[in-house]
């Protein structure tokens, strides 16, 4: 069955030293208090801190490394990059691919995408692809067809035992840092339109398997109402991923 899991996404945020902290606190608090223990919790800190935060994880238990990015390739003359099998040496099990930031600043494709995640698949990490629609898309009533494109150009490529290692997170452009989040209603729909485009790329099986979260503005208010929902699997968090407080509140939420 698949997994609820809370993703941080702390983005070019912190220096090493505010995001060991960070980090020290959230797991003393999500030791300390009553959280549900099957809930995984996966940290994304920026690149240089990978190393040094992934070992201050509890080893074995439910705490995961994520990385926010990789590059396609696995290894040579490309200044500046990181590799997948790189991030795998030094403890990453997951890596985020797709997010809209990567897409819109970096104007990463869904042929790259597909490239990104055939490797970090071959290295053995763990993708969370991301998918959401602008504010433009969703006032036009496209919302359906923008995210069956996304998914079908940048994901359905997989062969199943691939697509198995992937958690999808649907983040819709207009509620990410914006703080208007998507009523559990709109969640809730294009979780199961998600869900149900997977049946049809692969079978109900491994759409009753992928775990599916909801990134934009989620936060300690409105997570809870968010997870009870049937489809939503979990979040990726942004902003609230940097308060210990507000991080550990949405794991509490399931
Ligand atoms: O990856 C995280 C998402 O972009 C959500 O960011 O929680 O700051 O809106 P946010």
């Amino acid at each position: 069955m698949r997994k609820n899991i809370v993703a941080g996404n702390w983005k070019m945020n912190t220096t090493l030293q505010d995001g060991q902290a960070l980090i020290s606190e959230i797991v003393n608090m999500v030791q300390d208090e009553a959280t549900n223990s099957s809930v995984e919790v996966v940290v994304c800190p920026p690149f240089p801190f990978l190393s040094a935060i992934g070992k201050q994880l509890p080893q074995g238990g439910r705490f995961h490394l994520g990385a926010q990015n990789c590059h396609q390739k696995e290894s040579g003359a490309y200044t500046g990059e990181v590799s997948a099998k790189m991030l795998q040496s030094v403890g990453v099990e997951y890596v985020i691919l797709g997010h809209s930031e990567r897409r819109q600043y970096f104007h990463e494709d869904d042929e790259l995408l597909s490239q990104k995640l055939k490797a970090a698949l071959a290295a053995g990490l763990k993708p969370i692809f991301c998918v959401g629609e602008s504010l433009e898309t969703r006032e036009a009533d496209e919302t359906f067809n923008f995210i069956s494109k996304q998914l079908k150009d940048g994901l359905f490529h997989l062969s199943n035992e691939e697509f198995d290692q992937v958690v999808i997170a649907y983040e819709p452009i207009w509620a990410i840092g914006t703080g208007k989040t998507a009523t559990s209603q709109q969640a809730q729909e294009v979780h199961a339109f998600i869900r149900e485009q997977i049946a049809r790329a692969y079978d109900a099986e491994a759409a009753l398997n992928t775990s599916i979260l909801y990134g934009g503005s989620a936060n300690a208010q409105n997570a809870r109402e968010l997870f009870s929902q049937l489809d939503v699997d979990g979040g990726l968090i942004g902003g609230a991923s940097l308060k210990s407080r507000d991080f550990t509140e949405i794991i509490k939420s399931f």
